[in-house]
């Protein structure tokens, strides 16, 4: 932050603001290039893949992904495990078949499917890596035959993981990767070319991979901020030492909510996600005053998402073990209090 605030008044020396340097300039041509290699190196993908830094949100990609890959007389498989996900499946039925190979939506997504099969004819397979608003996580790529494509929204680089399982991974920058506004879709290119449907050059992945994401004016600012974190996350350890905060955080949480009797989570244990965890209060009455409790502590954000309720904490990368501990104090002081 304090770096991104000082680029605004000048960036590196050049006289110049962040928000007012020419993107087809040198400086911001080296700031789209580090981030670009940064997010492979991170990933430890090869050069068989592409990283694109692109507008529209996450949401845009619920349609620009089947745009791309999925013509009008196709299949493609889609996994059912939340808000997001039923989102992508929506979008992608407008450009060919969406096929729900699975869902977990009879016990209120609580729970992700395993060994399911996909269709060998299925273009590729679509899941939400980690489901934000429902607290499920995938800490396995469906072992599938046909080329997957993940929404790595709210938990990209928190793992270390096969990244090369994966034919498609996209993710909105302002969970654990910087800023809003800018996205960032990381795709093989081997599976981009094969379908018939004209693209609008916008749209066209392979036209922002040549133009270096550089097509028309990117975001700038957000692309710097998503740089800056790129750099701070390779050097506290990589993706290694994000894996090892983001257990240790998750772990205290859940072991503190399974050692308290007034709280519940509802959640497969093996599913339990480590970046949103979503659990309520045994007794539903004791919500509001646990939720005044915390915004009198100054825990802000807690509060579930509208149509889940109870309580949501999140735990990406940027927050310190310090809030987790101080979180999982103040829940051991309202269960002696109110119980
Ligand atoms: C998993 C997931 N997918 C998609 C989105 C939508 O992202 P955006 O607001 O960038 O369109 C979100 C936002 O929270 C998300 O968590």
């Amino acid at each position: 932050m304090q770096q991104a605030s000082e680029a605004i008044i000048e960036f590196n020396n050049t006289g110049l603001s962040i928000l007012e340097i020419g993107h087809r300039t040198p400086f911001f041509i080296e700031v789209m290039e580090e981030a670009r290699a940064l997010v492979k190196e991170l990933m430890q993908l090869d050069d068989s893949y592409d990283v694109m830094f692109l507008q529209g949100g996450a949401t845009t990609q619920f349609m620009q992904i089947p745009m791309n890959l999925l013509d009008s007389d196709e299949t493609a498989a889609y996994c059912d495990d939340g808000v997001w996900g039923s989102k992508a499946i929506k979008e992608a039925s407008l450009f060919g078949k969406a096929d729900v190979v699975a869902s977990s939506k009879d016990k209120g997504y609580t729970y992700l499917n395993k060994g399911f099969s996909v269709p060998s004819t299925a273009k590729y397979l679509h899941i939400t890596s980690n489901n934000t608003v429902e607290g499920t996580q995938y800490f396995a790529a469906p072992d599938v035959s046909v080329p997957l494509v993940a929404d790595l929204s709210s938990d990209i680089f928190s793992r270390q993981m096969d990244y090369s399982k994966y034919s498609l991974i996209y993710a909105g920058a302002q969970k654990n990767m910087g800023a809003a506004g800018v996205t960032v879709v990381i795709v093989k290119k081997d599976i981009l070319g094969k379908i018939k449907r004209p693209i609008p050059a916008i749209m066209d992945y392979r036209k922002h991979i040549e133009a270096g994401s550089l097509m028309n004016t990117p975001p700038v600012f957000a692309v710097y901020v998503a740089l800056l974190t790129l750099r701070w996350i390779k050097e506290s350890g990589g993706l290694a030492e994000m894996e090892r905060s983001s257990l240790e955080k998750s772990s205290l949480l859940y072991n503190t909510i399974d050692s308290l009797p007034v709280f519940t989570s509802k959640i497969a244990v093996e599913d339990r996600s480590r970046m949103n965890a979503v659990f309520f209060l045994n007794d539903s009455n004791l919500e509001a005053p646990f939720l005044d409790l915390c915004k009198k502590e100054g825990m802000v954000g807690v509060k579930g998402y509208r149509t889940v309720g109870g309580i949501r904490v999140s735990m990406y990368n940027a927050l310190p073990l310090e809030s987790v501990v101080a979180f999982t104090d103040l829940m051991k002081h309202f269960s002696v209090v109110s119980g």
